[in-house]
């Protein structure tokens, strides 16, 4: 998508020949009314009224509108965050528009992460599915129901590559590896976005966290990332950069520091990378206050100093602390700054409401149109659809799953089996719980009505206190118990870093407490993050990992639970055993010692340094065999491409997907490689007994890497291929590459 038109860049001159400093500063301004203290009320003054329900949520953002409404008129808010409903956005949006001097519209964002009141799965649950359409399509709605609702810009994909799921943020994006993480931040800008940014039912997209957010040191969000510009080149930055050449319009600068230079004012990433190297031509919004922390972090003396330094790094509009607003004209007074520095930043941020036709359509919905879009019925079938896909069979030892419908009570236990407001998951701030369907209500409706579905709680998810009486009588008394357990939705997300990541509370207690019951234990787990669950690995019947799924969860676990869906999802970050080996992932590169038995190899005293479950793992209801894999050339160079093909046979009795995946290792070279890298996949449908020869592209140049000098190659040299069901198991092949 390119941005810049002739005439658009004209009216963008006359405006800004006609703008004032404090207008111009002002369009680099995003508040939101979750601007704690701009109220005159302290955070824990609003937030003290808020629990004592002095405060309702609409007061709240009632105090910030009022507050900022003065600033509208006097043309002095570029963006506001938050305020959403098309009655409350129109309003704002007509002070803009028709009182203040110039009438420039104002853009508002927020975070619609995965949907907006229709809730899909959380993006790693979405991306199990490896199916890059989908999430277009999910983005898509997410889109259409919020720009119904006022908004025009959403501070999503999230496209960091999460390696360590003790960090919250893994629940965000598209987990573990660059390529798929790639094909998703894509999709997900281009569903938002759509064709066309004009169309009132599309939303400006924003990619963040510009970057290695999720390379925080020891999982723990916000800390501070030291990493080779190797690694961030070839394992970090793929996703963004697929955004950009996806054609995003704004990048959001991430809250860590990458090498010691806070990402907000690192003129290497914003300038170098994603203007030069990458053409991004949007704007770059910064994260939450996280200008003002280049303070913090000691990268500045003072805060004008953190706003100089972020603007001049590429940060164009700062989010919801007003430290340009305060800053900018100072430092534009002393020269610190160049007008031509400012006007650069606004002529960015213009452009991107000209994209969106807000000059010529300020208002593009109604309440009417809000009301007839939000939960509509075929944003709910998409998604039920979105999370069944989403879901992934971790095991089901002697057929366990699924349940037949012949059996006459059903135990439904455990602190998330009903449960409305965890199903959303973190970020899903315009959701209702109200509108979800939960896990009880689901297999409720699924069971037919010769089962007997008998509820109890079990426990909470963290308590040390809970009695498992009532439970344990269920279960007793059960053909089958389905034990449902994990997370609460802000246990993952942002400030939600995890020290351990076994089960919280009593929860596997319990668990161990329903097998000693002696009935088939069928465990659903409802997360936002790997777990580390070797317990239940090891005695449970069958593991449902069914993250957390969003409006229509019950429902669609049920169809898996009962085989009306056979699960088709494989996991996008690796399961580890324990804390301790993390972070644990597949494409990791060799070491001179590879783990072995003897004792000087790469290994622990005390546990496996294999994960429980690896990366693109998944079952199905029925089984597939890999067969006949050959390459289209035995002898490839740079510019050329190869064809992998196999036979993929569903060996069972029902019919399945298979996600089919192709990885690749560099066996010698300038540096060391990966000991596998995902290079392509394909889901290819089967019946029982069916056979499809499934064939992958390759493009060769996709098979390089950045060499000590940070320069791209693609080296010649003999490359295995494996194609196989998950990360560690196939069969494989061999080219060479020549020169
Ligand atoms: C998060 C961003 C989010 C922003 C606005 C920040 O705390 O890091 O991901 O977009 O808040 O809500």
């Amino acid at each position: 998508m390119k941005f810049m038109y002739d005439d658009v860049e004209v009216s963008i001159a006359r405006l800004l020949e006609q703008m004032t400093l404090e207008e111009k500063i002002g369009q680099l301004m995003q508040l939101s009314p979750s601007l704690f203290g701009a109220f005159g009320l302290t955070k824990d003054e609003i937030i003290a009224q808020m629990v004592n329900g002095e405060l309702s949520y609409e007061e709240f953002s009632q105090i910030g509108r009022d507050y900022h409404e003065d600033k509208i008129r006097a043309g002095l808010i570029g963006s506001m965050g938050g305020v959403t409903g098309a009655a409350k956005v129109n309003e704002l949006q007509r002070i803009a528009v028709e009182e203040s001097r110039l009438g420039i519209p104002i853009l508002f964002g927020l975070d619609v992460i995965h949907g907006y009141r229709t809730i899909f799965p959380i993006p790693l649950a979405e991306a199990c599915s490896w199916e890059p359409e989908l999430a277009r399509e999910t983005a898509k709605i997410a889109a259409k129901e919020a720009a119904a609702a006022g908004l025009h810009w959403t501070f999503a994909p999230m496209v960091d590559i999460a390696r360590d799921p003790r960090w919250g943020r893994i629940s965000e994006g598209a987990g573990e590896d660059p390529y798929l993480g790639s094909l998703m931040a894509a999709a997900r800008v281009k569903g938002f976005q759509g064709e066309d940014l004009s169309n009132p039912s599309a939303l400006l997209a924003c990619a963040k966290h510009l970057v290695a957010y999720g390379g925080a040191v020891g999982g723990r969000d916000y800390n501070t990332v030291d990493m080779s510009l190797q690694m961030l080149h070839d394992v970090y930055l793929p996703p963004f950069k697929a955004a950009a050449e996806a054609g995003v319009g704004t990048f959001m600068s991430a809250f860590n520091d990458l090498n010691g230079i806070p990402c907000t004012a690192n003129r290497y990433l914003l300038s170098e990378v994603l203007r030069k190297q990458y053409g991004f031509q949007g704007f770059v919004v910064s994260d939450a206050n996280s200008v003002a922390e280049v303070m913090v972090h000691g990268y500045a003396e003072t805060r004008k100093e953190a706003s100089k330094k972020a603007l001049m790094a590429g940060v164009d509009m700062d989010m919801s602390h007003g430290t340009y607003e305060e800053d900018l004209p100072q430092l534009l007074a002393e020269e610190q700054l160049s007008h031509a520095d400012l006007n650069e930043a606004v002529r960015r941020v213009l452009r991107m409401k000209f994209a969106l036709g807000l000059f010529e359509n300020p208002y593009r919905t109604t309440p009417e149109q809000e009301q007839r879009l939000l939960l509509a019925p075929e944003h709910l079938t998409l998604a039920r659809e979105a999370a069944q896909r989403s879901i992934v069979l971790l095991k089901n030892e002697n057929e366990a799953l699924p349940l037949s419908r012949g059996n006459k009570k059903i135990a439904l236990i455990g602190p998330l089996a009903d449960n409305a407001d965890e199903m959303l998951g973190a970020w899903a701030i315009s959701g209702n719980p109200n509108n979800v369907v939960t896990i009880r209500e689901g297999i409720a409706a699924a069971a037919g009505g010769d089962t007997q579905v008998v509820y109890a709680k079990g426990c909470e998810i963290d308590d040390n206190k809970s009695d498992f009486t009532e439970a344990l009588e269920a279960a007793r008394g059960s053909d089958v118990v389905i034990a449902v357990v994990g997370e609460s939705s802000n246990m993952s997300g942002e400030a939600a870093s995890r020290l351990n990541l076994g089960l919280p509370g009593r929860q596997e207690e319990l668990l161990k407490a329903l097998h000693a019951a002696g009935k088939p234990l069928i465990v659903v787990l409802v997360n936002g993050r790997p777990l580390s669950i070797p317990w239940a690995a090891e005695h449970a019947d069958a593991i449902v990992e069914a993250w957390q799924l969003g409006t229509l969860s019950g429902h669609a676990l049920a169809d898996v639970l009962f085989g009306d869906y056979n699960p088709s999802g494989k996991l996008v970050a690796t399961f580890p055993h324990s804390a301790g080996q993390v972070p644990v992932y597949y494409n990791h590169p060799n070491t001179g010692r590879p783990t072995g038995e003897f004792k000087f190899t790469m290994k622990y005293l005390d546990g496996s340094t294999e994960p429980l479950y690896p990366f693109g793992y998944g079952l199905s209801y029925t089984t597939f065999a890999y067969e006949r894999l050959t390459l289209s050339q035995s002898e490839v160079t740079a510019d050329g491409r190869i064809i992998a093909e196999v036979d993929i046979t569903n060996t069972g009795n029902r019919f399945g997907e298979e996600v089919v995946q192709l990885y690749v290792s560099d066996v010698v070279a300038s540096r060391v490689r990966p000991i596998k890298e995902l290079k392509g996949f394909a889901k290819v449908a089967l019946q029982p007994g069916e056979c499809k020869r499934v064939a992958i592209e390759l493009e060769v140049a996709s098979l390089g890497f950045h060499n000590e000098f940070l320069e791209y190659v693609v080296e010649p040299g003999r490359f295995m291929v494996y194609v196989g069901p998950n990360s560690k198991d196939g069969i494989e092949s061999e080219f060479v590459l020549i020169s």
